[in-house]
């Protein structure tokens, strides 16, 4: 089978390099010629472990893989044609921005030549596939093409883990025939057993947007949770540990922290929302989760602004939204290293790393290439990411080194009695 996959952002690029591995010729497409110079070179634009040896790999060895500008040519022959474009969130709006993906129906339009199947994988509003198959329909008949619904489920950080052992595909089809291309695609796992399962195109977008949010709203839940545990002095690790072990709740995804960020959920919660309103429906339990989400890195950081004197020196640990991924999109530790700079804190902050793009979104911090180096005069830490280099640190070495023995732990990765026990003042997230 021979795959085009038109996008190279993140869902794009993970998912064309684990084709190949799978042993697929894959062709990855991108207007920004640049960046498919970059890409043919093995330059992966962002960070995720494991992307530059199967970039290399597949690049150079099988020769499986290739990045190309011209969708015409690599649409010669092609299988399956995923669309795995953007769905920002629109300016001033909350609902998904669709026109990239407009655009690219209308060019996989223009290049079908033999039986070809349109995949959707960007994460789209229900109904979208639809209007991709109308669009190509107008210049393409119908025995030519189908179109279905496959959406993603990677984690930044743990991306190609996910694609090669996934909990589960979901092939949202109008007909056996695309099912069953689908299924022969993703062969390669029924090795391990993942479930492939089968449904209604417009049940496939809707999962995509309901785990998601079913995902923030476990986050959300356990965030105000932490709230009540700091209220009445009880421990919200010790809580969310034993609600976990009952298998009906899961102990996943009910970490407390500073709110939940990054690319996805934020902006998929909102188009969730905006596609209820359009329909009329009342999704009052995810609307809660976004506004709770929202408010929560004020509440963070006027606990800061409480307990640590106007125009002192921060240190912030981790400007990543979640570790392993230098993706700053939707960052709590960027928006509370914004808010507390505007009100006169001065910010020293390290990141394993995001400092680059960091550096791009707020010029106003203080960058240093080590953790140690920010701890330098700091009246307080803050640990904004529960990198596994910051879940170690050298407390004895940063004693030395800062001005106040203060931590905030939003992630809550130390043990308040160990450093109350060597002169630290420990503020952790619902405990
Ligand atoms: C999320 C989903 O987990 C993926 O399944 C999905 O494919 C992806 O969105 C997407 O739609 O593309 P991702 O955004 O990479 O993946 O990161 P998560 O690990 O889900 O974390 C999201 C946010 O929740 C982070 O800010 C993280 O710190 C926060 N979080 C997560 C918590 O605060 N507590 C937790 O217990 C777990």
């Amino acid at each position: 089978m021979k795959l085009v996959l038109i996008g190279t952002g993140y869902v794009g690029l993970v998912t064309g390099a684990c084709f190949a591995e799978f042993g697929y010729q894959t062709v990855c497409v991108d207007k920004d010629k640049s960046k498919v110079k970059n890409l043919n070179l093995g330059k992966c634009p962002f960070y995720e472990p494991g992307m530059d040896d199967l970039l290399s790999k597949h690049l150079n060895n099988t020769k499986l893989l290739s990045f190309s500008s011209s969708l015409s040519d690599s649409m010669k022959n092609a299988d399956v044609v995923f669309i795995t474009v953007g769905t920002p969130s629109r300016r001033l709006e909350d609902d998904a921005d669709l026109s990239y993906v407009w655009s690219v129906a209308d060019e996989i339009s223009q290049n079908i030549e033999k039986y070809c199947l349109v995949v959707t994988k960007s994460t789209v509003p229900v109904g979208t596939s639809k209007e991709i198959k109308k669009i190509i329909a107008k210049k393409i008949s119908q025995d030519k093409f189908d179109v279905v619904s496959n959406p993603e489920f990677l984690r930044e950080g743990s991306a190609i883990n996910d694609f090669m052992r996934p909990d589960r595909i979901i092939i949202g089809a109008e007909n056996k025939k695309s099912e069953d291309i689908m299924r022969e695609l993703y062969r390669p796992l029924y090795l391990r057993e993942t479930p492939l399962v089968s449904t209604s195109i417009e049940s496939s977008e809707i999962i995509k947007y309901a785990s998601n949010s079913f995902l923030a709203t476990k986050i959300g839940f356990i965030n105000e949770v932490a709230d009540l545990c700091e209220a009445v002095g009880a421990n919200v690790q010790e809580v969310s540990k034993a609600m976990g072990i009952d298998k009906r709740i899961g102990s996943k995804f009910l970490n407390a922290g500073p709110g939940f960020g990054g690319s996805c959920f934020p902006k998929d919660v909102k188009a969730f929302i905006s596609t209820a309103n359009k329909l009329n429906v009342d999704l009052s339990i995810i609307n809660s989760v976004h506004s709770s989400n929202k408010k929560r890195i004020n509440r963070i950081a006027n606990k800061i602004i409480e307990n640590v004197d106007k125009k002192s020196t921060l240190t912030i640990l981790g400007l990543s939204f979640k570790p392993n991924t230098d993706d700053i999109r939707d960052s709590t530790s960027i928006k509370l290293a914004t808010l507390l700079n505007d009100k006169g804190y001065i910010i020293n902050c390290f990141d394993p790393v995001a400092m680059n793009n960091a550096k791009i979104e707020n010029n106003n911090l203080n960058y240093f290439d080590t953790p140690y180096k920010a701890c330098f005069n700091s009246d307080a830490i803050i640990i904004g990411t529960e990198w596994n280099e910051f879940r170690a640190l050298n407390f004895s070495e940063i004693s030395k080194l800062v001005k106040k023995k203060k931590i905030f732990d939003l992630r809550n990765i130390y043990n308040s009695i160990e450093l109350e026990k060597i002169g630290y003042e420990y503020y952790g997230t619902g405990k």
